[in-house]
């Protein structure tokens, strides 16, 4: 692998929106998840990569990988919340330290913005993915419970 040893993760302007579009749809087609495609997803994130609460990490040259986070309030804490959206890197370059850099990075980058907590929303059976988070001090138990957290959604449909 050649290309990420060129450069380490960077932040991705809205510029590079069409490189992030491009890993995203990857990711899900990948995966058999629906996606609008890489035009729809480039226009959509050459806005919210403009703006302070949005982030596009990118590895490689040309990229190979993507974190992807978004940032909110929230009154619990005093800095703001961080979420992981999403966390790809290519089928043929895993296991290479890649996604491990990018999670460095995003730390770095979280504690910057004097955020207070970083969220992941991981499916119960991916456990190569489970033992990647924990590794870098990720947990799905609250301290203090022995109850694992679990995260409900309702997707709205206009
Ligand atoms: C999870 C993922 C981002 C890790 O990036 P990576 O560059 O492969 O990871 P690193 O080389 O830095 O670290 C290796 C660790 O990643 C995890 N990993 C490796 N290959 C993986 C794979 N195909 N799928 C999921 N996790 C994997 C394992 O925990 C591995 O550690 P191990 O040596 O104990 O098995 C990457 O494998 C990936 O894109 N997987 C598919 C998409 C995915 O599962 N994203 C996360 C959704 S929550």
């Amino acid at each position: 692998m050649t290309s990420d040893d060129d450069r380490q993760p960077w932040l991705a302007s809205a510029g590079e929106a069409a490189e992030v579009a491009r890993l995203l749809d990857a990711f899900n087609v990948e995966f058999d998840t629906p996606t609008p495609g890489v035009e729809v997803l480039a226009a959509r994130l050459r806005v919210l990569l403009a703006g302070e609460d949005t982030l596009a990490i990118l590895a490689g040259v040309p990229a190979v990988a993507v974190a992807l986070v978004t940032l909110r309030p929230n009154v619990w804490y005093p800095g703001p919340v961080a979420l992981l959206d999403e966390l790809y890197v290519a089928p043929d370059l895993r296991g290479h330290g890649i996604g491990s850099r990018l999670i460095g990075r995003l730390l770095t980058e979280a504690a910057e913005r004097s955020v207070s907590l970083v969220e992941i929303n991981v499916d119960e059976g991916d456990v190569d993915a489970r033992r990647f988070y924990e590794r870098y001090g990720f947990n799905a138990i609250d301290p203090g419970s022995n109850e694992r957290a679990l995260c409900y959604f309702q997707e709205l449909t206009p």
